[in-house]
């Protein structure tokens, strides 16, 4: 019957992240009662606050994350109330506490390093959540992970990808292992490509000191899309532990070769009259030739999948705000590329949820065939039911040690392997990105792009 207490530490508290996810995340957790009866909440921030202003701060969403470290003098003294605090709550036998880096990756091991040595706590357990951007490229990333590794050991690690704390993204993997039909049919006999799709309406403005040196690239395909494939491809793990379902995940992101500069195109929004364009933003230099825009073709050379093309499409400042991965299947007999009768699995996570299997049926009444949704719409079905928000989800994982839902670093290696080549070559030839107006549907160059998808499949299918 010992007394636990659990004391959340939110670095770069007055953050923008903070503000919009984390505290969101703990109160409903809170008020849920998932975490435990004694219960603690502390906040660095870079400058310092009163607790009312800081109420204030939080609540109007103003104040943007900044590049400055704790001081180790700072640190120290924060320490000692810390301390204070929680041997308040007297009767407390263990004490065991979460570090919530939210800040940006160039001062994680600072942060780490002057906390381990002032504020080190051994009653109890010390786990470390980190937010991406978790390096640049292979290179960076490996040095990053062996500078935080020399604090803190990779199981005391939980590195986010608030896509996998998706209610929809975690069912994807049971999806496919609980459909019998699915799971015979999920491979390169019967699948011609996947698509992974994710467009976004709102620009970067206000964000820019974050996304320029980044880019689409590193924002979202290199994470969320990789993520959102490897659990559509993955095999059947050895078990449902956090070990096994991630090595199954390696095993798929191994067989995926680099991605070549031929296969991609880059492109990012301009102008448009109601709207900004990319180097608007106080903080984009007026030549920057970062994307916001991009789509590659991807392949996996495994058993199941080769010579599946894998189309990754993914943009701001587009005309709709959608996430789906379609997974389309061989040209049913007789019908050419360009006709649309294709059997297709459509897996819609945003803006809402919803599964449906496109097939064909004869019209009633006449010989000709219809296509028609096999449909399954999740939200409608379960308006009722309180689904937890990705970070909620994730928060709480954390807390019970749940890691199947973090980023192991063997797969960031691997998915840095994946994109460094191709950010590399971006970088070095200065490739500038074309450019597509605000709210449209995206550039036009993506059609060339499909051409040569639909000239690799039908070589392809020659050859087998
Ligand atoms: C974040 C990216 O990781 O994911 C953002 O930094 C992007 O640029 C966001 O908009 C998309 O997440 P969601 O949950 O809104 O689809």
């Amino acid at each position: 019957n010992k007394k636990e207490l659990l004391t959340i530490i939110v670095f770069g508290c007055s953050g923008d992240l903070a503000k919009k996810k984390i505290y969101p995340a703990l109160f409903k957790l809170f008020c849920n009662k998932l975490f435990p009866k004694y219960l603690l909440i502390i906040g660095f921030a870079r400058t310092s606050q009163s607790f009312e202003s800081f109420f204030d701060n939080i609540i109007q969403e103003k104040e943007i994350l900044s590049n400055s470290i704790f001081s180790e003098e700072e640190q120290e003294q924060e320490n000692n109330k810390m301390n204070d605090t929680e041997e308040c709550s007297h009767c407390i036998d263990v004490i065991n506490r979460i570090l919530y880096l939210s800040l940006p990756p160039h001062v994680f091991v600072n942060t780490l390093s002057n906390y381990k040595k002032n504020c080190f706590n051994t009653n109890g357990f010390e786990k470390i959540i980190l937010e991406k951007p978790f390096g640049k490229d292979q290179d960076s990333f490996q040095i990053l992970s062996k500078q935080i590794l020399e604090h803190y050991n990779e199981e005391s690690i939980y590195r986010i990808d608030h896509y996998l704390g998706k209610d929809m993204v975690s069912g994807l993997m049971k999806l496919k292992f609980s459909n019998m039909f699915l799971l015979s049919l999920m491979n390169r006999h019967f699948i011609k490509c996947i698509k992974v799709t994710l467009k976004e309406t709102k620009g970067v403005y206000g964000r820019g000191q974050y996304f320029d040196p980044y880019g689409i690239i590193r924002d979202v395909m290199q994470n969320h899309m990789l993520q959102l494939l490897t659990l559509i491809t993955m095999d059947y793990p050895t078990g449902l532990n956090d070990e096994a379902i991630q090595n199954e995940k390696i095993k798929i992101l191994r067989c995926i070769p680099a991605i070549k500069l031929k296969d991609t195109i880059v492109d990012h929004y301009d102008e448009s009259q109601r709207n900004h364009s990319y180097h608007d933003d106080p903080h984009i230099d007026k030549n920057s030739i970062t994307p916001t825009f991009c789509t590659c073709i991807l392949y996996i050379n495994s058993i199941n999948w080769y010579g599946v093309p894998i189309i990754f499409k993914t943009g701001k400042g587009l005309n709709r705000n959608i996430c789906e991965i379609r997974i389309q299947f061989h040209n049913i007999m007789g019908s050419s590329d360009d006709n649309m009768y294709n059997n297709e699995f459509v897996i819609v996570l945003q803006p809402i949820e919803l599964i449906y299997l496109k097939m064909l049926i004869k019209k009633p009444g006449s010989s000709e065939m219809e296509e028609k949704n096999l449909n399954l719409t999740l939200n409608e079905k379960n308006k009722n039911v309180n689904v937890a928000e990705a970070y909620e989800t994730l928060l709480l994982e954390c807390f019970k040690g749940c890691k199947k839902n973090f980023i192991s670093k063997e797969e960031l290696y691997e998915s840095w392997r994946i994109f460094t080549p191709l950010l590399n070559e971006l970088q070095e030839k200065q490739i500038k990105p074309l450019k597509y107006p605000f709210g449209s549907s995206g550039p036009t160059e993506v059609h060339s792009m499909k051409e040569n998808v639909h000239r690799f499949i039908n070589q392809y299918i020659y050859i087998c």
